[in-house]
């Protein structure tokens, strides 16, 4: 006899909801953020320059710069390097829209490329066919924590002379042979939103080897203020602003949390890879569900686990997604493609049909809960509404 899933008439799996992503708070974390609203800073101050350092440590490159969130920290990049009207910026449809932001703000013109189905990060053959001379840059974006071919797409940059912005919002604490993510050139993003693999409440953090990039983005951070003009060293209050710029200023208290977040990367992504590892067994002999592939040479640290339901699992994607939701279990989708959003279809007449891995990708994909602060019960809720939901549909066509 099947288990009956709650869709179906069954008992909820949970009694209590569980989200695909969650931070994960301790009583430091909450110490951290008290003692930092006890500074004198509240603002940017000494505790922003401590995580950006801790951050720039931990990626292994020479500048860090903390911003509002990665949306920021993408628009502040785009508005650093320049970017322009007539540009185009080669990117992925299979991404959070925020993605194109360092073209779309500055009247740039995002270009997709598909994806590869494997990794469901850019497809570096499409990536060439994309590229026009109006190509200043390609914005690749490491899909739920896997790396992007890297060395394929650093390959076309060099031959194109194109910069590269790394979209590491998804894959912070991921290493490909023994390097982090966000160490490539030339400049690369993150994210702390909550369900990201650290968090500040909202972040973001931008980094570079570019000592230029860095200057320039650390200004436009703050209203593109100059604090230290030339002959006005006696004059304390000095400052000018030389360009159009932003307040993206992340607080000192929510750098305190990041800090500690921080500190605690590792034991964050060894138990993400302990919860990848469950699923994957458990869902082995489970036909019509694929598991995340992981390449050679990477060490991810996962923010999404997104496994794909195809036909032989016995339910449409849909069907699985509201059978999960009825378990009290809050299974998600990343991402509706770019290109079937009104905005990229009005702005640059993108159309649906024009991207067939990502279309067919995106039919299939569902993001299940991956969180360190799941324990071992949440755990087997989330394969048990899964391994039930297939039984009764397995069961259900066997009586047919
Ligand atoms: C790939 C990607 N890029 C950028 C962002 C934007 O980050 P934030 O939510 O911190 O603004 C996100 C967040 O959802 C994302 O997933």
């Amino acid at each position: 006899m099947t288990d009956t899933p709650a869709l179906y008439g069954g008992t909820p799996v949970r009694d209590q909801p569980m989200g695909y992503g969650s931070q994960t708070i301790e009583q430091r974390d909450k110490d951290a953020v008290l003692d930092g609203l006890d500074g004198n800073y509240i603002s940017r101050g000494p505790t922003v320059e401590a995580f950006e350092e801790a951050m720039a440590d931990y990626i292994g490159v020479d500048h860090a710069v903390a911003t509002t969130s990665g949306t920021t920290a993408l628009q502040l990049v785009g508005a650093a390097m320049d970017i322009g009207p007539g540009d185009e910026i080669v990117t992925t449809p299979l991404t959070f829209v925020a993605s194109t932001y360092p073209a779309c703000h500055q009247g740039a013109k995002p270009v997709f490329a598909d994806i590869d189905p494997e990794t469901r990060t850019l497809d570096p053959a499409a990536v060439r066919d994309a590229i026009t001379p109006e190509t200043v840059a390609l914005l690749p974006m490491h899909y739920g924590g896997h790396p992007c071919d890297i060395e394929e797409l650093l390959a076309i940059a060099d031959e194109h002379d194109l910069q590269v912005i790394w979209d590491c919002c998804h894959a912070l604490g991921t290493e490909y042979e023994g390097e982090q993510i966000g160490a490539q050139r030339d400049v690369a993003t993150f994210s702390f939103h909550p369900v990201k693999n650290i968090t500040t409440g909202e972040g973001g953090m931008v980094v570079t080897d570019d000592d230029d990039l860095a200057a320039e983005l650390e200004r436009l951070r703050s209203f593109d203020m100059n604090y230290d003009v030339p002959g006005h060293e006696d004059e304390p209050w000095y400052q000018i602003s030389e360009g159009l710029g932003y307040n993206f200023n992340i607080t000192d208290f929510q750098a305190a949390l990041g800090y500690e977040q921080l500190d605690r990367i590792e034991e964050f992504k060894r138990r993400r890879q302990e919860i990848t590892a469950r699923y994957d067994q458990a869902f082995t002999d489970i036909p019509g569900l694929e598991t995340p592939v992981v390449d050679d040479g990477v060490d991810p640290m996962f923010h999404l686990y997104a496994a794909e339901i195809t036909a032989k699992f016995g339910c449409s994607r849909k069907e699985f997604v509201n059978a999960m939701h009825a378990e009290d279990i809050y299974v998600q989708v990343h991402y509706v493609p770019l290109h079937y959003h009104t905005y990229f279809q009005s702005e640059y007449g993108y159309e649906r049909g024009q991207y067939p891995n990502t279309e067919t990708v995106y039919d299939r994909l569902v993001s299940l809960p991956l969180y360190p602060a799941m324990d071992d019960e949440d755990v087997e809720d989330v394969v048990r509404a899964v391994k039930r939901l297939h039984d009764y549909h397995t069961d259900s066509v066997r009586a047919e």
